[in-house]
């Protein structure tokens, strides 16, 4: 016995060396990621890379605003992640507005696009207030001149100003720099990435469009894409921070691109999912960041799971934003009520307000859901939802199949690529009624294509070397060690009339039309001399 018990000491001691060996031979970066403010689903995605960066041994550092919850849900982050944090007093209730005010547009029946406009514009100066805010904390920016790397997220770009200053002001020599985009396909990061995009066959986000199109489909395309660039440009990134630069002496080419600073570019594509196109080797495809195996539910959910027996449980969510639907909509949280009160299965509904009505025997309200633990469990048999990235990846990776109704932004082209591979239907938010929802919820449940179908791609989601999370830790790390220059095409340094041919394509026709033209005149000369020899003859 003692005998053995020595045994098995030295076996936990050689382990334990073994592991210290491992760890001690790659180097410890701080790595400091931007997630935003701190909250929702910017952080969640963010957090799976700092997981993947801690796991790898580095000192991951997240830099959030003050007073955001992202320690509230996840209570072990604290013991994986330092946090850095600016003020901006005001900020979360500003937000909170304007996300609230957002939702309601979004639902409304009529559509509003002026106000739409004043919301955005509320985002743009929330966005350039907190960026402001870090660079008059002076202290901070002596601290965050320490970290070998940053990591920030594309809708809230601070990061690379505060790059540009560190090594313009603080003597801090090229700290790589990765930018996330973690929503639908972003067409502007690609263009920051010198990445090709056609709009040809490569539908341009809130297209509403899928691969194949028509002549007019193409022509809709290209100016929804290039309507695109240009106010994601406008709106979120470089404009609203012009004033930084003016005001802090930031590299100016920052006004048009942050191409020049920015070594990598992870985004949210898994071609599971999305549909084929070409991308550089400066961006790489981390779909599905938060989709992961399921963690359990607390007793009290799990129970009511349970309690659904062989029918299972429908999960209804309209995303955090969007869930003041009870107050703002309460027509149409109640005909999705009195669907629901029709089947059979047990469903999930989450509202962060509560409900003026009653609600029926089958259907369990949650102000917030662990969402990615529900859809992977074993009883869950499909999600309606709004149609946001997140949580197509997650429904996708455990195999649930969706109705979706999209309410904005690049959710309409999530809910064509639901459409289209077949896992599930849409919902069009202004032609519902309760007995349509009924139709379409009984629709993917009754018929095993769908679930078939979602479980078909979940098996392709799988199937990858690493996740999502630790392929984006690891080309970090690898931009860290090697730079990201290697990986810079040569297309940024030409002139556009270069890049797309335009030079070479006119020469070519030139040399056409002037060969046609002469062998044009040659045979006329030829014929003349023919038909005048001719006559001759005769
Ligand atoms: C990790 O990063 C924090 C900054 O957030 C720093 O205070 C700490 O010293 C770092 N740890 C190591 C081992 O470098
Ligand atoms: C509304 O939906 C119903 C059922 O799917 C359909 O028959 C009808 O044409 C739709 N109406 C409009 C205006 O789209």
């Amino acid at each position: 016995m003692v005998g053995f018990q020595r045994i098995s000491e030295s076996v936990v001691i050689l382990s334990i060396l073994y592991i210290l060996s491992c760890k001690s031979g790659v180097e410890s970066y701080n790595v400091v990621l931007s997630a935003n403010f701190g909250d929702g689903s910017h952080y969640i995605a963010m957090r799976a890379i700092g997981e993947g960066l801690a796991k790898r041994g580095h000192n991951v550092t997240f830099l959030v605003a003050e007073g955001f919850p992202h320690q509230t849900r996840h209570h072990e982050d604290s013991g994986l992640f330092h946090f850095e944090r600016f003020r901006l007093p005001g900020l979360k209730e500003n937000l909170e507005d304007a996300y609230d005010r957002l939702g309601y547009l979004t639902l409304a029946n009529q559509k509003n696009n002026g106000e739409i406009f004043k919301v955005m514009d509320t985002f743009k100066t929330l966005n350039k207030d907190a960026c402001s805010a870090m660079f008059k904390d002076n202290a901070l920016m002596e601290r965050l001149a320490a970290f070998d790397a940053f990591v920030f997220n594309i809708i809230w770009p601070c990061a690379v100003y505060v790059k540009s200053y560190l090594e313009l002001h603080k003597d801090v020599e090229d700290i790589p720099l990765v930018a996330l985009s973690n929503t639908g396909l972003n067409p502007y990061i690609l263009w920051e990435a010198a990445s090709p995009f056609f709009p040809s066959f490569q539908p341009s986000p809130m297209s509403k469009l899928s691969p194949k199109m028509t002549f007019f489909e193409r022509l809709r395309n290209t100016l929804t894409y290039l309507s695109f660039i240009c106010s994601f440009w406008r709106t979120v990134l470089s404009e609203p921070f012009n004033d930084l630069i003016d005001e802090y002496d930031l590299d100016p080419d920052l006004r048009v691109t942050m191409s020049n600073h920015v070594d990598l570019y992870l985004i949210n594509t898994d071609f599971s999912i999305d549909f084929p196109f070409a991308i550089m080797p400066s961006v790489i495809p981390v779909g599905g960041l938060t989709a992961r195996p399921a963690k359990a539910l607390d007793n009290d959910l799990e129970e009511f799971m349970e309690s659904s027996g062989d029918y299972g449980v429908v999960v209804f969510s309209l995303g955090s934003y969007l869930s003041t639907v009870t107050t703002t909509r309460p027509e149409m949280m109640k005909m999705f009520l009195n669907a629901f009160e029709r089947i059979p299965q047990k469903v999930i509904i989450q509202s962060k307000k509560g409900l003026s009505h009653d609600l029926p025997q089958n259907v369990k309200l949650l102000k917030w859901l662990p969402l990615n633990d529900l859809l992977g469990h074993p009883k869950t048999r499909l999600l309606v939802y709004h149609g946001g990235a997140s949580g197509l990846f997650e429904a996708v990776y455990h195999g649930v199949p969706l109705v979706v109704m999209p309410v904005g932004g690049d959710q309409c082209d999530f809910s064509v690529k639901v459409v289209s591979k077949g896992i599930g239907v849409q919902l069009d938010k202004d032609n519902l009624t309760a007995e349509i929802i009924y139709e379409r919820v009984t629709e993917v449940l009754g018929q095993p294509a769908y679930s078939a179908s979602s479980i078909r791609i979940s098996a392709i989601l799988k199937n990858r070397p690493m996740t999502a999370g630790d392929t984006s830790a690891f080309w970090i790390e690898h931009v860290i060690k090697h730079g990201g220059e290697y990986l810079r095409p040569s297309s940024y340094d030409m002139p556009f009339y270069q890049l797309y041919l335009i030079d070479v394509f006119l020469f070519l026709f030139a040399f056409i039309f002037i060969v046609s033209w002469l062998s044009f005149r040659c045979l006329k000369k030829c014929f003349r001399k023919k038909s005048s020899v001719k006559p001759k003859k005769e």
